[in-house]
């Protein structure tokens, strides 16, 4: 009789920790369904604000425009009384030569042919220039500096140098 008891209470237990183990796991797959509702509507919710942020971004990029827009102002501004105060000086007032003489060779003769570390150019006629250019070219006159610098120009940039130096004295004189 104990041991038809015992066993029936067994079962009863048995059965009871079953059903907890159970209800356990339903309870485990509201969670999960629940998470991925969270999840969906975190989704939902970036769709939605997706259209939102763009129109900041545009908003944004207004302003940017707008900001360089203020600073270009500025700028200018500043380069106009740059300028005005140059020409105020009056006396570094300089003739304006090409970007090729500029770029190439101002550095070493100065921006209107006046000399630093190379001679004095200004006052040469074309026929002088292109002579000494070709001189140099050719290694008949024998310069590193002027070698180096001509071997990678053509002759119609030698000319039209050496035609440019030759109206520098003119231009000079118009100048004072
Ligand atoms: C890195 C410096 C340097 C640059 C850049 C340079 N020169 Fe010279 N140039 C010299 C020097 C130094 C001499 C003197 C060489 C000599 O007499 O042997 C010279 C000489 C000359 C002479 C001969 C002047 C004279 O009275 O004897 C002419 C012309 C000349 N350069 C033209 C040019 C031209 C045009 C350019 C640009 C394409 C140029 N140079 C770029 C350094 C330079």
């Amino acid at each position: 009789m104990k041991h038809i008891l015992a066993a029936i209470v067994t079962i009863l237990a048995l059965g009871a920790m079953f059903m907890i183990y159970q209800s356990d796991r339903e309870v485990n797959k509201v969670g999960e369904i629940s998470k991925m509702i969270a999840k969906s509507e975190i989704k939902v919710h970036l769709d939605n604000t997706a259209p939102v942020q763009e129109e900041s971004a545009a908003s944004r990029e207004a302003s940017k425009a707008d900001l360089e827009k203020e600073q270009e102002k500025k700028k200018k501004e500043l380069d106009e009384k740059l300028q005005a105060l140059k020409n105020k000086a009056g006396n570094v007032a300089a003739f304006k030569v090409s970007p090729l003489y500029k770029q190439k060779c101002s550095s070493c003769h100065g921006v209107n042919g006046g000399g630093i570390i190379g001679p004095k150019l200004r006052g040469l006629s074309a026929e002088t220039v292109y002579k000494d250019l070709g001189d140099f070219k050719s290694g008949v006159r024998k310069n590193y500096v002027m070698y180096g610098l001509l071997s990678k120009m053509n002759d119609g940039q030698l000319k039209e140098l050496a035609d440019e130096i030759g109206t520098f004295e003119q231009k000079y004189k118009a100048q004072q």
